[in-house]
């Protein structure tokens, strides 16, 4: 099934393009061996990826991020399994599900994620386009959604 990113009913409409998250899908190469996907920078995501990690062991009922970025940019990819992660720029909020290896989705800056609803075994692939930097990071939602609506991103 394909990644599903639905807008909220309580905010103006806008058209995809103009929100600062979008999902990919991405090249897949499928034989009777198997599939393979790919990711390549300047070609599936715009920036240059300057670090992985991925989520796993993850309890279901665990939230993992629960911040908003000042600059990075991040492609998220449930490599395994399936779990949803919920956006809100300050002006929009959604909700996206991932549920194929070969489906990402950018995150830019300026955007509160929640990690939610994990399936058992799932495993969560993040391509960062910075190193990890502190000071990069709101881990508070207040700060965030002032911060958010003072620099106006969602108005684009
Ligand atoms: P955390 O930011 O809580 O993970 P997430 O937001 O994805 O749920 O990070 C958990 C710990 O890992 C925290 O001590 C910071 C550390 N960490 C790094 O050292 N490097 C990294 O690239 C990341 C993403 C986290």
């Amino acid at each position: 099934m394909a990644a599903q990113c639905t807008d909220a009913v309580d905010k103006p409409t806008f058209t995809t393009a103009s929100l600062p998250w979008r999902t990919i899908r991405l090249p897949e190469h499928a034989d009777p061996r198997g599939s393979l996907a790919v990711v390549e920078s300047g070609k599936d995501v715009l920036f240059d990826i300057k670090r992985v990690y991925y989520l796993y062991d993850l309890p279901i009922s665990t939230v993992r991020g629960a911040h908003g970025h000042r600059m990075l940019e991040q492609l998220i990819i449930a490599v395994h399994g399936q779990f949803e992660i919920e956006l809100d720029d300050g002006f929009h909020t959604a909700r996206v599900r991932l549920d194929h290896p070969a489906t990402g989705l950018y995150i830019g800056p300026m955007v509160w994620r929640n990690l939610v609803n994990f399936s058992a075994g799932a495993v969560g692939l993040v391509l960062a386009s910075a190193h990890y930097d502190e000071s990069d990071y709101y881990r508070d939602y207040p700060s965030f959604l002032a911060a958010a609506r003072r620099l106006g991103n969602g108005t684009k």
